[in-house]
């Protein structure tokens, strides 16, 4: 009798939520834009206080063409992920992003929302898109939030107003390769950032300074770009997308965070979580030669979440890993990682925030 009633509520909970979603191919999402119902908007006006925010019909938004962020690419943005868990949401870390933000809006002479205004709005954002999130393990609901100089300037000098501004899609895997391993290439003449520079930093223009060297990279048929330090082009620092780690004798290296490299959410958890699991960890500078002599490469972020690396190209020269780049270490790491954001286990960590 307690097997037919666990299976009748299964049933009635299963048929709710399938009441709540959308209907669109929840087997085959990518990494692509979907517009979703809702989007979160506040403002922040000249006196550096930002006002109630508000969850607008998501659609386009009304910029001046003079505004900071259009003019001199006063802008940042975040990531996260929102997975489904039977009726309810998990957020994976939201804080961390908040201070993140705060972080960077310092640097770009911008008033940022509060750690919980940000983590409001989110909360607010997914819940009114709640249907857009992926049924479990089809997905999850990828959470873009934005702060931007909106304000108009002429001379360059920071924006006099912001817009904070969060929307949603539903997102599958981010490389075109799904879970197999990924192809990159070493780039060797075009850096992403330089010490002093804003390559720590969530900032808009790191982003479209890659766009050159990853499209070269991709009509080549490579997944993606690593980039090396500018002073002695030999110490690695990030892929477009994400962080890198290297495995070499079961001990795990990854750059340090020093001021180009983006302080990853997923990079910082996975530190964790390989500790835990009894690994050695070494955030350090790592050679090209290390990357190249290396048993498993893989890498880490919000969108790839843990992608293993098949081969690494540098001045010509590809080098594989392992069996077709499948190394047990990555594995493991993505296997208690992701059963931890999707609240297939107990979250030990606390890192997960229940809606
Ligand atoms: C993320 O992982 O959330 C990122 O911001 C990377 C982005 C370029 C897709």
């Amino acid at each position: 009798i307690a097997c037919v009633l666990v299976s009748y509520v299964d049933f009635v909970k299963h048929s709710n939520e399938v009441a709540e979603l959308v209907e669109i191919d929840w087997d085959n999402l990518g990494f692509g834009f979907l517009p979703t119902d809702y989007m979160y908007v506040m403002k922040c006006a000249r006196d550096g206080n930002y006002s109630k925010g508000e969850l607008q019909r998501f659609g386009n938004i009304e910029l001046s063409p003079s505004a900071g962020v259009l003019n001199y690419g006063q802008g940042l943005f975040e990531g996260l992920k929102a997975y489904r868990k039977g009726g309810n949401i998990l957020l994976f870390r939201p804080e961390e992003n908040a201070q993140r933000m705060r972080m960077g809006a310092e640097r770009m002479c911008m008033p940022s929302p509060s750690v919980e205004q940000f983590v409001e709005a989110v909360k607010a954002t997914v819940l009114a898109n709640k249907r857009w999130i992926p049924p479990p393990g089809k997905g999850s609901l990828y959470i873009r939030p934005l702060l931007m100089g909106s304000g108009a300037v002429l001379g360059v000098a920071p924006a006099p107003e912001y817009t904070f501004l969060i929307y949603v899609s539903p997102v599958g895997n981010y490389f075109k390769e799904g879970i197999a391993p990924i192809n990159l290439i070493v780039e060797h003449e075009l850096h992403r950032a330089t010490p002093g520079g804003t390559g720590g930093i969530k900032t808009i223009g790191n982003y479209a300074a890659v766009l050159k060297a990853l499209s070269a990279a991709k009509a080549k048929g490579y997944s993606d770009v690593l980039y090396l330090d500018c002073v002695h082009k030999r110490y690695l620092e990030e892929v477009s997308s994400c962080n890198i780690f290297v495995v070499k004798d079961k001990v795990i290296s990854t750059p340090a965070i020093k001021g180009t490299i983006l302080p990853g959410i997923t990079r910082k958890s996975i530190i964790d979580v390989a500790r835990s699991q009894g690994f050695q960890v070494e955030e350090r500078s790592v050679t090209v030669d290390e990357l190249l002599d290396a048993d498993e490469v893989f890498c880490t972020g919000t969108a790839v979440v843990v992608s293993p690396v098949g081969s690494i190209t540098y001045l010509g020269k590809r080098v594989s890993y392992g069996e077709g780049g499948f190394g047990a270490v990555s594995q493991q790491l993505y296997s208690v990682l992701t059963n931890l954001q999707m609240g297939l286990v107990e979250d030990t960590m606390n890192w997960t925030l229940e809606l």
